[in-house]
């Protein structure tokens, strides 16, 4: 396949469908099982031989079938269990003698940090509602709003960006879709807007396929023939120090805040943190006029602030903020220059403490101490605590 941006999907890979006897198992009859070849292509753009491929809703394997076809190594994670037990069995059947499906939840993925070259997944689709069973805690399919179903799903790309290496692609499948009562729900491009608030957007493609393009028989029933194939990396920013000093330098008179994360280790002990940022990190007090201050500071300084993806305005609701943690400002430069700057207002570590206790003032900024820095470091699951602490000479 050429690298246009719509592929036509004429029939899956002859002797890739799952076989009728492991489909009929399933008590939707695997009517959300995808094709094969849906995947392939992917595969074949996104990745090397070789490649770890990671599908976190790896439902009956499609994707770790393409993965065994285009030796890659293919691991698979669904909540339910009798699907992943049918993912196993249908890669036995091809050979694959240890298949690496587990059951679990793709909010919390049971693997390591930086293990996957690329995940390539099929979204759960909101309003499913055909699972006879009692669904298991965090089953996106159960979601009863879409809210709900938006808030797991983001919940899901979190986890996902821990255990993606520095340099991955992820490719989420996803359509549009209309409910039973006839409500049109937009769920690929709300599915795009989340992924953009982990990852950065680089495509989307068309997939088209030709068959008809009937209803399902289930809650979820679409006229579609085609689906989107978001396309997204890791973020790639790295924060220029001097830009960071300076925008910290125009926030420092209008609220107190402390710098956290990598930049602070760069203010704190140039040199020690061994790589450029990635973003800027700090933590205000809940103070809303505090917040308001430094929210029209980074306005005027170009940055548009969100709130888990939605745009935020002065003046702030206090109660639409709680439980949400931190704002987020993103400012693109007419060059293509990127910086991110997150402000915490809930944090594990409370403002107070960090204001109080042991913070320095580098040139006029205000950093938490480093052993703070490195607490909150490792809370987040940042795999270099150690070697970093070792290297500001701070025990473990
Ligand atoms: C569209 S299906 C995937 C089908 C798959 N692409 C295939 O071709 O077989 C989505 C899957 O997501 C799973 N799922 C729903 N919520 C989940 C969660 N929180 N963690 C992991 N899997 C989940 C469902 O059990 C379902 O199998």
């Amino acid at each position: 396949m050429g690298r246009q941006s719509w592929h036509i999907l004429e029939e899956d890979l002859t002797g890739t469908a799952l076989p009728n006897d492991l489909r009929v198992r399933d008590p939707n009859d695997a009517i959300d099982c995808g094709w094969v070849a849906q995947m392939v292509w992917a595969l074949r753009e996104f990745s090397q031989p070789g490649d770890r491929v990671l599908d976190p809703f790896c439902g009956f394997g499609s994707t770790l079938v393409a993965c065994e076809e285009e030796g890659r190594a293919g691991f698979g994670c669904d909540i339910d269990p009798e699907r992943v037990a049918i993912c196993r069995e249908r890669l036995r059947r091809r050979g694959v003698t240890d298949p690496q499906v587990v059951i679990g939840d793709a909010r919390d993925l049971p693997y390591p940090n930086d293990l996957f070259d690329l995940c390539l997944t099929n979204l759960p689709y909101f309003g499913f509602d055909s699972r006879p069973q009692s669904p298991t805690a965090g089953d996106i399919y159960a979601s009863p709003s879409f809210a709900q179903y938006l808030e797991l799903l983001s919940q899901a790309c979190r986890s996902l960006r821990r255990v993606l290496a520095p340099s991955a692609t992820v490719i989420i499948m996803a359509e549009n879709i209309r409910l039973r009562s006839g409500v049109f729900v937009p769920l690929a491009w709300e599915a795009a807007r989340i992924l953009a608030q982990y990852f950065e957007l680089q495509e989307e493609r068309i997939l088209c396929y030709r068959k008809p393009s009937a209803p399902a028989a289930t809650s979820t029933h679409t006229n579609r023939s085609h689906e989107y194939a978001l396309v997204a990396r890791q973020r790639q920013t790295r924060v220029d120090i001097e830009t960071a000093r300076t925008t910290l330098l125009d926030l420092a008179g209008r609220a107190p805040f402390v710098v956290i994360g990598s930049v602070a280790v760069e203010l704190f002990a140039p040199g020690k943190l061994g790589r450029a940022p990635r973003d800027i990190d700090i933590v205000v007090d809940s103070n809303s006029e505090h917040l308001e201050q430094l929210v029209l500071a980074l306005q005027r300084l170009g940055f548009i602030v969100t709130s888990w993806g939605e745009p935020v305005q002065v003046p702030l609701d206090a109660n639409q903020l709680q439980g949400r943690f931190y704002l987020r400002g993103e400012r693109l430069s007419r060059s293509g220059e990127r910086l991110l700057i997150d402000l915490t207002y809930e944090s594990t570590i409370s403002f107070t403490t960090l204001w109080t206790n042991s913070r320095t003032v580098c040139n006029g900024i205000s950093v938490a101490s480093m052993r703070h820095v490195l607490d909150l470091m490792r809370l987040a699951n940042k795999d270099d605590v150690p070697e970093l602490a070792a290297r500001l000479g701070i025990p473990v």
